[in-house]
């Protein structure tokens, strides 16, 4: 994904933090089947999941939430279907939610009896509001929830040796927790998991509720990293949501500030203003040249699965994937898009005026996308005269004509289609 060197980063020497980027991609994780279907007005059907769950694994995600299966029986049944149809291809963990609590750590793993492979995601609460308005426990009965919810996921998959277990601990409501109690609490967690005994464990820390800039999430994950037990055998995953609308920022700045792993969905659906959007993230490291080791080529082919299975549309402007994103109707964008193109040589770095990525990359084409209404100018009209119906108008004609669409645009109020663009063409000029 080389060409995308185009948009030169801002020189070293202008940036505060100039080895603050991000050189690979985090682990991902899509959580679209339980956080993003918790949150919907109409839960998935079981033929919505598989669909969502298939797309998942085509587009190359290894690790997929599936549901919260101690607390829903469509999800326990949909785990067990996955695993007794053979749904799960041998290189995806399926990963369940449960909370820390023995008789639903139990019914977790007995939806998970037969999987090959798979991450209990064990989470308490741990906010000074969740504590005191919620709880009414100190830090110590806090801390004691997610030890004794440890010790049984510990023991729980000692007595399945047939599965791959990882373990995953959210300390829920994470942005709201003072940092060295969140810290305690994920010692605590480590030393009954002891990563460091090769058993694989995951920290997943939740901006639960976005509560802070981008910049505060971050920091707060490089102190967790910095001051935690073991770090160097544990992933360290980032959860966000959207509340302030930076939720992909955070996740940004988290992986730069030292994050492994990111859970999210795809388009962002999730809880209120929803979870992180994977599209948009992945999409963004693509455009640095950073492999995003998932395949969003056919991205109206997944925007319809997306919209099929959770009913709700993709929002027109939704980055990268919405119907208006490579559209300009603007006469001087217009311009420098084709200008660009028509120089731009095969194999050349992306540097095109408007166009952050090539519309390609996504199975989109620009030329696809050229529309016209009364803000076009002579190259918009021109280019679709020159690609719907192969005339070719020289630069005079190009300016008379255009006001000729232009006013009928202002008349009509909207856009006007290769059709009527001919057909005035016609009118006006071929007709005798
Ligand atoms: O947002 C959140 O805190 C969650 C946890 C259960 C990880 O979804
Ligand atoms: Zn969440």
């Amino acid at each position: 994904h080389r060409k995308y060197v185009a948009f030169k980063p801002v020189a070293k020497t202008d940036r505060r933090w100039p080895d603050k980027v991000i050189e690979k991609a985090p682990t991902w994780c899509a959580v679209d089947l339980r956080d993003g279907n918790q949150a919907l007005v109409k839960p998935m059907t079981v033929a919505q999941k598989q669909r969502m769950f298939d797309l998942l694994v085509k587009l190359g995600f290894k690790e997929i939430e599936i549901g919260f299966p101690a607390a829903s029986q469509p999800d326990f049944d949909f785990c067990r279907k996955l695993i007794e149809e053979n749904r799960i291809p041998e290189d995806v963990k399926i990963q369940v939610l449960t909370q820390a609590r023995p008789e639903l750590i139990e019914r977790t793993y007995e939806a998970l009896a037969g999987a090959r492979k798979a991450i209990v995601h064990v989470y308490n609460s741990t906010s000074t509001v969740q504590r005191e308005q919620v709880f009414g426990l100190d830090r110590d009965g806090i801390r004691e929830i997610a030890v004794s919810g440890a010790k049984v996921v510990r023991d729980m998959a000692a007595r399945h040796p047939e599965t791959e277990w990882t373990f995953q601990y959210s300390p829920e409501s994470f942005t709201g927790t003072e940092l060295d109690f969140a810290a305690e609490v994920i010692d605590a967690v480590s030393d009954v998991w002891r990563p460091d005994q090769g058993q694989p464990m995951i920290i997943n820390l939740p901006a639960t509720v976005e509560m802070a800039t981008p910049n505060v999430f971050a920091d707060q994950i490089e102190w967790i990293c910095d001051n935690i037990k073991r770090r160097e055998h544990i992933s360290i995953s980032v959860h966000t949501h959207n509340d302030r609308g930076c939720a992909v920022a955070a996740a940004e700045l988290a992986v730069m500030a030292g994050a492994d792993r990111v859970e999210g969905t795809l388009m962002g659906n999730g809880e209120r203003t929803g979870n992180m959007d994977l599209v948009t993230m992945a999409m963004n490291l693509y455009s640095q040249g950073i492999d995003p080791t998932l395949d969003l080529s056919g991205m109206a082919a997944i925007s319809e699965v997306v919209e099929a299975c959770t009913e709700i549309s993709t929002h027109p402007r939704h980055p990268y994937a919405g119907e208006l994103v490579f559209t300009a109707f603007s006469g001087s964008h217009q311009d420098a898009i084709r200008k660009c193109l028509a120089r731009r040589k095969e194999g050349e770095a992306w540097n095109v005026a408007y166009l952050p990525i090539d519309p390609f990359d996504v199975g989109r084409r620009y030329e696809e996308v050229v529309r016209i209404n009364s803000q076009s100018g002579k190259g918009g009209v021109a280019y679709v005269l020159e690609r719907d119906y192969n005339i070719s108008l020289p630069r005079w004609l190009q300016i008379e004509f255009s006001k000729v669409v232009q006013r009928e645009a202002e008349t009509n109020g909207g856009e006007i289609d290769s059709l009527t663009i001919h057909r005035l063409f016609e009118d006006r000029y071929l007709k005798v």
